[in-house]
Order: structure tokens, then sequence, then C-alpha cells
């Protein structure tokens, strides 16, 4: 899978992500596609519901040129591209190449959904088991319009499985900002390069 290249990971094993500052100072004039989504999530003082969330995403239509101005990928991992942000709220564009992939995590203190906008991504779920590892539940291709939503004790892991050269954009509400979620330790691994020494007997 791939890396991050601006998030870290702090000594107690929970997840830090890093954002850049908003590209632009009025968000609505740069996303015009996105003006109304803004003004509602400006409008908000506490942390949003995640239904209320998953609602507004549902209702967009956008496509990779509406967030041409937050469209940019990293060279070591998915990159997350700040649209607009406060103290309740932070709206992204993320931008993944093939194999880029999360951590394994949960969504502590905050709401969180999502929209594909270009590209199928992949959502596996967890749950925890007895023993402390987590156990993935489920697998979901999310195709371009599927809203992915998660909050608090949800664990999974985002990632984009196409083959190489297919992008993958998805566009992102966190209520609040999200500051530490926990990772987890899972079962996903590359296929590994059987080399010239490797038998099947
Ligand atoms: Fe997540």
């Amino acid at each position: 899978m791939g890396t991050i290249s601006s998030d870290k990971t702090d000594t107690s094993g929970c997840y830090m992500p890093v954002t850049a500052p908003p590209p632009s100072e009025c968000p609505t004039r740069t996303f015009p596609r996105l003006a109304s989504l803004i003004e509602y999530l400006l409008s908000v003082r506490s942390r949003a519901s995640l239904g209320v969330l998953e609602g507004h995403l549902r209702g967009l239509t956008v496509c990779r040129d509406d967030l041409a101005p937050a469209c940019a990928f990293g060279t070591r991992g998915y990159k997350r591209n700040t649209i607009a942000r406060s103290e309740y709220f932070e709206l992204l564009a993320l931008c993944w190449r093939s194999g880029d992939a999360t951590p394994i995590h949960d969504h502590k203190g905050s709401s969180c959904a999502f929209r594909v906008v270009e590209g199928t991504g992949t959502e596996i779920r967890f749950r925890t088991t007895d023993c402390g590892l987590v156990c993935p539940t489920e697998v979901h291709a999310m195709p371009p319009g599927y809203v992915c939503a998660a909050e608090d004790n949800d664990i999974h892991q985002v990632a984009n499985l196409q083959a190489a050269g297919a992008d993958l954009i998805t566009l992102h509400i966190y209520s609040p900002p999200i500051r530490n979620m926990c990772t987890y330790q899972g079962p996903l691994a590359r296929v590994n390069d059987p080399g010239p020494t490797c038998c099947a007997t």
C-alpha cells in the first residue's frame, strides 16, 4: 500500500493528520459548485451530524474540474488538499494515485463523510476482536457518486486499488476537523515479488 506523505503518528499510536492551509481566501468563489455546501459549513457552530453531512454530499453535482484548484497529488501517498475550514469543520479534496491507502483508523470525536468524485475507491470496514487486533467485516467498491460515512468508533481503511494510472479523487467533510484518530494493525499487504528462486511445490 502507499504511504502517507503529510501525516504522522505519535508515540501512542494515534494518527494526527496534518493539513495545508486553505488555498483560497474566498472558497465559495474559487469553488462555485461547492458554494452552498461551504456556506452551510461556515454556519456550523458545533459538531455536524453525520446524517446531515451525508445528505449534503449526496445532493452535490461535482466533477474533477470543479475541484481543480485543490487537485494536487502527492509523490509518496495520497494528498489532502484543504478547500475550507473553521474550528468546527474541514472540507478537503483527497487525491490518490493507484495503490495509495489510508492506515486502518477510527474517527474519534468527529463526523466524517466523503463523496467519490472520480475513479472507484475501496472501503474496508473492520471490527475489534477480543485479542485486540481488528478483523475485516465488509468490503465496498465505491464508484463515482458513492457517499461513505463514518464516525467515532467506526474503523475502516480507504484505498485506491485501481490499476496503475487510474486516479481517485474524493471530497471529504470532517466535523470537527479530525485531530486524533487511532490506527490499527491489519492484514493488508502487497503481493510479494516471487523472485527467481521461488517455487511452488
Ligand atoms: Fe476514515
